[in-house]
C-alpha cells in the first residue's frame, strides 16, 4: 500500500519568546517518522513523508496516497489533533487511529472526564478554573490537589509542582496555567495509588489490551509521585517499568484492563490508544487521560516500551495499526450505506 505519513516535528515550530520550556513536546522527532518508515516499509508497504499543516495539506491534493498514517499534533487550538483527520475525511482518504471527533474531545480534559464519568467509569472529582477569581468559594474536591492544563498533552504543564496541599500553592499553579498555557486550569483530587499505562489496539468488540505497565516511581514516594515533564525526561533514572505490573493481584490488573477497554469504547477510540490510570485512596482504578495519538518514539514512547515487554517488535506494532485501519475502512461502500452511516 502507498502509505503517506502525517507528522509535525519539534524542527518545524519556533516557539514564541517567553513561552514554558515544554511548548513543542507534543511533537515527534525524525527518528520517529524515520522509525515509522521503516516499519511499514519492512512490511512491503511505500511509505512516503507528507508532514503537517500546509505541507500536509498541499501533498494530500496533489497525490492522494491509499492511507494516512496519522502521528499529527497539529497546531494552535485544543481542536489541532483533529486537524489532519478532517481533511483526510473531507478528502475521503483513509487514516489511521480515531476521527476528528475524538482527537478534538480527547485534548479537553474535563470533556473526557464528563464523557467517561457518564459511562460510569472512575474518575478524579475535578473543578475548571477559567480564571483565578473562580476559585472563591468553588466546590474544590479535598486536598492534595492536582492542576494541570485542561487542554494539553505530552506533560505539558504537569511537574511536581502540580500536586499541591494547601490554597497557596493550589492559586499558584492556577495562575501559572492560566499565564503560561493561556487556557482554563483543571484542578483535580490528586490519586495517591499506583499508576499504569495501558495499549489498547484494535477496534470495536475486537479491540484488546496490548499491555499494562506500571509505573513505578524510584525516587519520589508513590504518594507524592508525579509521572510529569522533570521524571518524564529523565525516566531511566526516576522510574522502573513493570510488564506485567507487579503491586496488584491478577483481579485487580482485570479492573485496570477494564477501564481502558471501557473509555476506548466511551470515546469511540480507533486502532490505537494509550490510557493513564492511577488507583485512588481506596484502590479503585480511576481513568486520567486517553492518547489516542500515543508517542511512537521507538525508544521512548509508552506504548512501544510496553508492547516490547510483551514481546511484541515495533515493526509489529506499527503494522497492527495499518491493519486496523485497513480493515476497517476496506467495507464496500454499499454495506456502509445499508448500515444507515450517511455516505
Ligand atoms: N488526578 C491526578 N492524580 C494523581 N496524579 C495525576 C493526576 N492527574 C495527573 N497525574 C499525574 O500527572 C501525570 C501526567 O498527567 P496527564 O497524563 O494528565 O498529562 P499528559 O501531559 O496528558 O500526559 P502524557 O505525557 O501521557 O500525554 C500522570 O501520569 C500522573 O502521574
Ligand atoms: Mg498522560
Amino acid at each position: 500500500m502507498k502509505i503517506g505519513i502525517a507528522f509535525d516535528l519539534r524542527s518545524d515550530f519556533q516557539p514564541d519568546p517567553g513561552a514554558p520550556l515544554d511548548r513543542l513536546e507534543e511533537y515527534d522527532s525524525r527518528e520517529t517518522v524515520d522509525a515509522i518508515a521503516a516499519a511499514l516499509a519492512a512490511a512491503g508497504h511505500e511509505p512516503r513523508l507528507l508532514g503537517g499543516g500546509r505541507r500536509f495539506l498541499e501533498a494530500v491534493l496533489r497525490d492522494p496516497p491509499e492511507l494516512v498514517f496519522n502521528i499529527a499534533e497539529g497546531w494552535g487550538t485544543r481542536s489541532r489533533e483533529a486537524h489532519v483527520p478532517a481533511v483526510c475525511e473531507m478528502l475521503g482518504i483513509p487514516f489511521t487511529h480515531s476521527d476528528p471527533l475524538t482527537l478534538a474531545l480527547t485534548l479537553d480534559k474535563p470533556l473526557t472526564k464528563r464523557v467517561v464519568a457518564s459511562h460510569g467509569i472512575a474518575t478524579a472529582p475535578f473543578f475548571v478554573a477559567e480564571r483565578a477569581e473562580d476559585l472563591r468559594g468553588a466546590p474544590l474536591p479535598a486536598f492534595p490537589l492536582f492542576v494541570k492544563p485542561a487542554a494539553e498533552g505530552s506533560s505539558m504543564g504537569v511537574r511536581r509542582s502540580s500536586r499541591v496541599t494547601d490554597a497557596a500553592a493550589l492559586e499558584a499553579e492556577v495562575a501559572r496555567c492560566l499565564r503560561d498555557y493561556r487556557q482554563p486550569a483543571l484542578i483535580e483530587g490528586f490519586l495517591p495509588g499506583v499508576e499504569f499505562t495501558v495499549g489498547v489496539v484494535g477496534n470495536g468488540a475486537s479491540r484488546e489490551v496490548l499491555g499494562v505497565m506500571e509505573i513505578e516511581p524510584l525516587t519520589s514516594k508513590r504518594d507524592e509521585f508525579v509521572y510529569g515533564l522533570e521524571t518524564k525526561r529523565d525516566y531511566l533514572a526516576q522510574v522502573a517499568y513493570h510488564v506485567p505490573p507487579r503491586s496488584i493481584s491478577a483481579a485487580e490488573r482485570a479492573a485496570v484492563e477494564r477501564v481502558a477497554l471501557d473509555a476506548f469504547s466511551a470515546l469511540g477510540c480507533r486502532d490505537l490508544a494509550r490510557f493513564d490510570i492511577r488507583l485512588d485512596a481506596a484502590g479503585v482504578p480511576n481513568f486520567i487521560e486517553v492518547n489516542p495519538l500515543p508517542g511512537l518514539s521507538p525508544v521512548s514512547g509508552d506504548v512501544v516500551i510496553l508492547s516490547k515487554k510483551n514481546g511484541w517488535t515495533y515493526e509489529r506494532l506499527v503494522n497492527r495499526v495499518v491493519d486496523e485501519a485497513a480493515v476497517r475502512q476496506n467495507l464496500p461502500r454499499t454495506m456502509r450505506q445499508c448500515a444507515g452511516a450517511g455516505v
